[in-house]
């Protein structure tokens, strides 16, 4: 079961080839992938040999394998964590029934907008990132961000498999709109805004893969707990895969700080100008964008009290973050949580029932274990010996969704005028002028073992990979 069939077209580990229907329908999904990929994939990218991990099999130990391979020629395919026949509905109203194998008829168009809407997602990140290889501080760089690119595109694999293998029609249609959306597009947008917003320079890569992949693994984590087994077992294995996302993202920023910091100490300054003149990121800059990749990041958990919210809990489609370790009834029915509500010009806290803030609940443990990285980053700043601390915004911080959205607040939660909003924006939010500041820098690296001025290199390599190793072979 752990094993993944790789001698056939598409590999898995699901059988796909006692399922002809199934496997002819995906394989015909799968040149409009490929073409997919070489359109809207890493931008001149097509002939590059690139040191990519590959499944190999969903075993905890050992399920990767490393090569060198034609991004084009990566095994993308549909591999699921193994079932436990044991396994109960432990939440909502079926609890303790036996999970589903199949799609209960009552909850179809729920689970199809949840799979859809994840799925959505992945390929969403691969095109806001597309044209980033052109500018990468380094080959271990360019490799990562290929990395986190091939698995954004197995993950649209693995909500693809759902969708044909459980929705019928229907799902062959929502697999070809998968690849049909565009980020950014105007008339055929990607679902959620976050995921149609540029991801322009590395500083903004590495800031989307801090907070945006992990909204996807606490989204997946919610989904892992599902009664709908296909999916809990699928985001399962996906989680293993994002692991690395995240850490692209929480090594790449510190890079990015320690780089900072060993400038600001040799030229004694910490004067944004100087040190721009330097060729580094200045630490306000910084802080700046992680100001606005936290708080569009926080949006993707959607409006704070949602009825849609309750009933994908009560129906038992998707769980909270680490349902199985709480202990409550997991029902719900009872509880209150506590929401912010905007009341003249101050925020108060309001007890609302819990099973309508379940998105409120998965925001706030979201945003818990994303102050993590953030001390991780301030204990480089500390060991500099500079006084200087990043911090995420408060989370009525430049917010679209939810009641938030009416108001304006400062990083420091209080509410502000109009005013007063316009002329500090360019001191919470990245500025055109920061923004074109950092494109500047971007130039590409791509010399063995060399990096860009504004970014110090990792403490290992990949694969304990040597510091000159190469990565990427252009041929
Ligand atoms: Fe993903
Ligand atoms: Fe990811």
């Amino acid at each position: 079961m752990a094993n993944i069939d790789y001698s056939e077209k598409i590999p898995n580990n699901v059988r796909l080839s006692e399922d002809r229907t199934l496997q002819r329908a995906l394989e015909q999904w799968q040149p409009n992938y490929l073409n997919w990929w070489s359109d809207m994939g890493p931008d001149g990218s097509q002939g590059f040999d690139v040191y990519l991990r590959t499944a190999v099999s969903v075993d905890p130990q050992g399920w990767a394998q490393f090569g060198h391979v034609k991004m084009p020629e990566y095994r993308w395919g549909i591999f699921l964590n193994p079932a436990d026949p044991a396994r109960k509905i432990h939440f909502g109203d079926h609890m303790g029934e036996n999970v589903w194998q199949d799609v209960p008829g009552e909850y179809r168009a729920n689970l199809r907008r949840i799979i859809v809407t994840q799925g959505d997602t992945e390929p969403a990140s691969v095109e806001q990132q597309r044209h980033l290889g052109l500018t990468a501080p380094s080959l271990y760089d360019l490799r990562n961000l290929f990395q986190v690119n091939v698995e954004e595109g197995r993950h649209l694999w693995a909500m693809v498999y759902l969708l044909h293998k459980y929705f019928g029609r229907d799902g062959r249609e929502e697999g070809a709109a998968l690849l049909e959306r565009r980020s950014g597009q105007q008339d055929n947008p990607r679902i959620l805004q976050a995921f149609n917003e540029e991801t322009p320079d590395w500083l903004s890569f590495f800031m989307f893969t801090y907070f945006t992949d992990r909204d996807g693994k606490f989204q997946l984590c919610a989904l892992a707990e599902s009664s709908f087994d296909p999916l809990a077992r699928t985001t399962k294995f996906m989680l293993t895969e994002e692991a690395h996302h995240m850490f692209v993202g929480e090594s790449g920023v510190s890079r990015v700080i320690q780089r900072t910091c060993q400038v600001m100490n040799e030229l004694r300054t910490d004067d944004p100008a100087k040190l721009r003149a330097a060729g580094v990121i200045d630490l306000p800059t910084i802080q700046r964008y992680l100001n606005f990749h936290f708080s569009v990041t926080i949006d993707l958990f959607g409006a704070d009290q949602s009825s849609n919210a309750a009933t994908f809990y009560s129906t038992g489609l998707k769980g909270r973050y680490e349902e199985g370790k709480r202990a409550d009834d997991h029902m719900l029915k009872h509880d209150s949580y506590k929401v912010l509500q905007v009341r003249g010009d101050a925020l108060v806290e309001q007890e609302v029932p819990m099973l309508n803030a379940l998105n409120e609940v998965l925001r706030d443990d979201y945003i818990k274990d994303s102050v993590g990285g953030v001390e991780r980053w301030n204990k480089v700043i500390e060991k500099a010996g500079i006084a200087f601390r990043l911090k995420v915004p408060h989370k009525a911080f430049h917010r679209s969704i939810g009641t938030l959205a009416d108001v304006k607040v400062a990083p420091d939660g209080r509410v502000v005028s109009e005013a007063e909003w316009n002329a500090k924006i360019n001191d919470w939010l990245p500025s055109q002028s920061d923004r074109a500041f950092v494109a500047s820098l971007m130039g590409r690296v791509v010399e063995p073992g060399r990096f860009a001025n504004w970014i110090a290199p990792p403490v290992m390599g990949i694969n304990r990979q040597p510091a000159d190793f190469e990565y990427v072979r252009f041929n």
